[in-house]
């Protein structure tokens, strides 16, 4: 069965939630019982998902435009949907429910070029090559769904979801921003199947994609994933989280490294 087919059909069953009807009637009592270090973190986390959300839906039309395979273009254009719909949800939890907040005030500084600066600018090349020969055109691609798939999805937002399901007040509390979050999650793991999938492929057969595949983790992963006895725990915490879907997504590309099964 064709990986990016099996995944657009999966995106017509599942990817059909819709965040306006995740109900937030008492999301605001667990944010007033929060401790300001919490509730600060907590901050931290959603401006910085919402951010993220907003550029990666803002910036994939050219991945879809690219892609070689019908079946690759079918998949993205239901990511593309879903990527819409995640910064939906967050537009509408920080409008309704904290409406006297400016998520850009709490966006996390270090994530500006990785999430926002770089991922638009790799995004201008996609759409550049596309009017350009195939060769030129997976070069682009390949790089672009490493940083999108690969670092942004696959290590970036899936360390996010494990962090925050570790920092939770109670079982019972914020159930609409943690339905959200799971949401919002299972389809993205069909966006990283999918991108891992495709990579797989590309490297299979090409050690030059294998060598732009591990250029452009080069280019983030030292960074994110360095550990320093000066970092407070909870950013200790999140990059042993990011150093662990890094070996698991080398993994699911076939690279060296990867996490064993
Ligand atoms: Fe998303
Ligand atoms: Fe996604």
């Amino acid at each position: 069965m064709d990986v990016a087919l099996d995944l657009y059909g999966k995106a017509k069953r599942f990817g059909t939630w819709d965040p306006s009807d995740i109900d937030l009637g008492r999301e605001r009592f667990d944010w007033d019982a929060l401790t300001p270090e919490h509730r600060q973190a907590l901050l931290g986390t959603c401006a910085s998902f919402y951010r993220g959300e907003e550029s990666v839906a803002d910036t994939l039309a050219p991945w879809l435009m690219a892609a070689p395979r019908l079946e690759e273009r079918m998949f993205l254009s239901t990511q593309l949907f879903e990527e819409v719909k995640h910064t939906e949800f967050f537009a509408r939890y920080f409008r309704t429910v904290l409406p006297e907040v400016d998520p850009g005030a709490y966006f996390a500084p270090n994530l500006q070029g990785v999430l926002v600066d770089d991922i638009a600018e790799v995004s201008s090349r996609i759409r550049r090559a596309v009017d350009q020969d195939s060769d030129s055109r997976m070069a682009a691609l390949v790089e672009g769904v490493t940083h999108y798939h690969g670092i942004i999805e696959g290590m970036l937002a899936m360390s996010g979801y494990e962090r925050i399901d570790e920092t939770w007040p109670s079982a019972e509390s914020f159930r609409g921003l943690r339905e959200g979050f799971a949401r919002i999650r299972e389809d993205e793991g069909r966006h990283i199947a999918f991108g891992m999938d495709f990579l797989q492929r590309s490297c299979a057969g090409s050690p030059r994609w294998r060598e732009t595949v591990e250029r452009t983790f080069d280019r983030y992963v030292p960074d994110l994933i360095a550990e320093s006895p000066d970092l407070p725990p909870a950013a200790q915490r999140y990059r042993q989280l990011l150093a662990a879907c890094y070996r698991r997504r080398r993994r699911d590309i076939g690279l060296e490294g990867g996490e064993p099964r």
